[in-house]
């Protein structure tokens, strides 16, 4: 991989690099459109990290199609995949030294997957160090995951850009996810829910509703429509990922939630 980018580096230009655990769709390739605007020579990385996958989690059965997947983006520009066998990214097993995120890694997604932001951080900060982009874009699908990936570059001094692109939907509202794929019919059509909820509440807020119990009261209603019941409704500050009460432009209302076996993730800014 070193050799590959010193021969891209070499012909001159930036060097962007777009992180996926691979199964991609339009989400992922979003990021690969953003990518080319921002550098010359686009590198994805296909990655399903074990070190983000808690024992009880999905990795085993986490969808994989590499030949779909390389086929998809190599008529979008892409010129290079890094897809390394784990044995090959963890030579030794579980890394003796991680990347520790401090406490917004406790919020959010964090309080119900401890650890996992430490695997992603500790996978970003290697394929960064491996790749050495200029710049690197994420979406804002996982938005606290691209808040800790900032954060990180931040106080570890990394010297690479972060882009955050907006959240690819399907045609009736669902963020797209590959996880979208263990989803049976039923469990699609009540997926929305989370859409619908966080829709509602941006409608709500844009009529000049402030408080966040009603914004968030707009998401468990739809939720429990569908006789989905949330892992979490927070309104947060974006910056610090903390509670507010009272919502103000800027403010993200984000909603974790099993629909069927299925742990979906969604968000929306408030404006
Ligand atoms: P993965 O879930 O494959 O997502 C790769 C990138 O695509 C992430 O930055 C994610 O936010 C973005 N993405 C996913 N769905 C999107 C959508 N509907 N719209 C826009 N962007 C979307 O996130 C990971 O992989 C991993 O944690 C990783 C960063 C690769 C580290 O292992």
């Amino acid at each position: 991989m070193r050799a590959e980018i010193a021969a891209l580096r070499s012909s001159g230009g930036r060097i962007a690099l777009v992180p996926t655990m691979g199964f991609l769709h339009d989400g992922h390739l979003s990021l690969v459109d953003r990518a080319r605007e921002r550098a010359d020579h686009v590198v994805m990385s296909i990655f399903v990290n074990p070190l983000q996958f808690a024992p009880d989690e999905d990795f085993q059965r986490y969808p994989r199609d590499l030949e779909r997947d390389a086929a998809l983006v190599q008529s979008r520009g892409v010129d290079l995949i890094f897809a390394p066998p784990t044995d090959e990214v963890y030579t030794e097993g579980e890394p003796d030294v991680q990347v520790v995120p401090g406490a917004l890694a406790d919020r959010l997604c964090g309080a119900f997957r401890p650890g996992h932001f430490q695997g992603v951080l500790t996978i970003v900060a290697k394929l960064f160090n491996i790749i050495q982009p200029d710049v690197a874009v994420f979406g804002r699908k996982d938005f606290q995951q691209s808040v800790l990936v900032r954060r990180m570059v931040r106080d570890l001094d990394f010297p690479v850009d972060i882009d955050v692109a907006p959240i690819v939907r399907e045609h009736d509202g669902l963020a797209m996810s590959s996880r979208n794929a263990y989803l049976s019919p039923e469990d699609r059509a009540r997926a929305t829910a989370l859409h619908v909820g966080l829709d509602a509440a941006r409608s709500a807020f844009a009529a000049g509703e402030r408080g966040a119990d009603t914004l968030r009261g707009a998401v468990t209603a739809a939720l429990n429509a569908q006789d989905i019941a949330p892992q979490y409704v927070e309104l947060v500050d974006p910056a610090t990922l903390d509670a507010v009460q009272r919502a103000e432009p800027g403010h993200v209302l984000a909603v974790a939630a099993f629909v069927g076996r299925t742990r979906l993730i969604d968000n929306m800014v408030m404006e």
